[in-house]
């Protein structure tokens, strides 16, 4: 790892904190530097003078200090890191980092940050297995935060169970595995498209469909996150952009096409995760027309298929990935796409099971490049399914620009 390279770690008062300057050393040992950032009750359990010792910097404690001056210290150590890692995180953290309460430096700091989060949580079973406890996980993982599970054996309060923290060890390597990925797309230009196009029919009607956009700014998210530079562009949604994402709003699939092959030239990785409707209007009347305008019948013409002209023209080292939304014959289908308009990747998804796909927050795909292998995940956030999209993505990505 290079020297310079800072993480934060955050520490709370689990009856477990001890451990963590265990975790601190395994990073220094690693060619990291370390900020500690504490609870107040963790500094009431361990004095901060030995954090400030094995860091050689001092532990931070409280927010508002008079020493800070003019600096605002959450904001500009957030910008430093390259990990964020709680380790150990009481159940209180982990509910205050799922509900964006922002009452002490470490919670401040969470809402702040923008490099990868890595938890390691640390409480008694019946804390761990708490269904606020589980909600409160769930939702962080969908935020794209990532947990060291933690082990079961006998915990400090002398009952057996989940709960207690995962070892130092592999706190420490999940962390570096982390800090790589933080920057393994850094310089590379990512092109995202998400949500659904509009097409009109008068200045108030239009034909679209059912697509929030949440995949691809999934998508987007987690490519900041590994340091890339990301363009979204975008159809309607009730979404705001990922921080540090660059978005071009579009509303047609006319328009879509153009910002893409604009900037498609550009992109190192391109993912169409747009809905772009197959038909449009032939015409779009320029008022509002009347109800008695209309005979029963509306034609529909077909709409140039923006991935098809990207399989053309796109750079050859350039990943091109595309999404099918099938209701049967899943991978056949989708494989058939890959190769009918010249993908790196498809990533296959099945529209007729509730809960997942269209408009929902959980997806469960089948991730296929083109020598037909297959990654079939489980059902997950959409965060977590972009995660393993871009991981076959570098995959891709390395082979072909060796
Ligand atoms: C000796 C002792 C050990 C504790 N161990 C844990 C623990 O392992 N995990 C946990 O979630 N809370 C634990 N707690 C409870 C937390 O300290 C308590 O919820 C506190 O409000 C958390 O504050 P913080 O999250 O700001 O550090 C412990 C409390 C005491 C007194």
């Amino acid at each position: 790892m290079t020297m310079g390279t800072t993480v934060a770690l955050g520490v709370s008062s689990s009856i477990s904190v001890y451990k963590a300057c265990e975790v601190l050393r395994g990073f220094q040992k690693n060619g990291l530097e370390v900020r500690v950032l504490m609870t107040l009750n963790a500094s009431r359990m361990i004095a901060p003078l030995l954090f400030s010792a094995l860091a050689r910097s001092k532990a931070i404690v409280d927010p508002i200090q008079e020493e800070s001056g003019g600096s605002i210290a959450h904001i500009e150590l957030a910008r430093e890191i390259s990990l964020f890692c709680v380790a150990p995180a009481t159940a209180n953290v982990i509910a205050k980092f799922a509900k964006g309460v922002a009452d002490d430096f470490l919670s401040t700091f969470y809402l702040a940050v923008d490099s990868p989060v890595l938890i390691a949580p640390a409480m008694n079973e019946a804390m761990f297995l708490h269904p606020r406890t589980q909600a409160n996980i769930r939702a962080l993982k969908a935020a794209g935060v990532e947990f060291v599970e933690p082990e079961k054996g006998y915990l400090a309060c002398r009952e057996e169970g989940w709960g207690r923290l995962a070892a130092p060890e592999r706190i420490v390597e999940e962390g570096l595995r982390l800090v790589r990925r933080s920057r393994s797309l850094a310089g590379k230009r990512v092109l995202v498209t998400a949500g659904p196009t509009r097409e009109y029919l008068d200045p108030v009607r239009f034909l679209s469909n059912r697509s929030s956009g949440k995949m691809g700014y999934a998508l987007a998210a987690e490519a900041l996150s590994r340091g890339a530079e990301v363009t979204l562009v975008s159809g309607p949604t009730a979404l705001l952009p990922p921080f540090r994402a660059k978005l071009v709003p579009v509303e047609t699939g006319g328009e879509m096409g153009a910002e893409v092959a604009a900037r498609a030239p550009e992109a190192d990785v391109i993912i169409m995760a747009a809905a772009v409707s197959d038909f449009r209007f032939p015409e779009t009347a320029g008022r509002k027309l009347k109800k008695n305008e209309f005979d029963g019948r509306i034609a529909l013409v077909p709409t140039p298929d923006i991935l098809e002209g990207l399989g053309r023209s796109r750079r050859k080292e350039a990943v091109l990935v595309g999404f099918a939304a099938e209701t049967d014959r899943l991978e056949e289908n989708a494989l058939r796409k890959l190769r009918e308009k010249n993908l790196d990747i498809v990533v296959a998804n099945d529209v007729k099971t509730e809960g997942i796909g269209f408009d929902a927050d959980e997806n469960q795909v089948v991730i296929i490049d083109r020598n037909g292998r297959a990654v079939r995940t489980e059902r997950l956030s959409k965060r977590e399914i972009g995660r393993l999209i871009l991981d076959e993505v570098e995959g891709v990505f390395g082979r072909k620009n060796r």
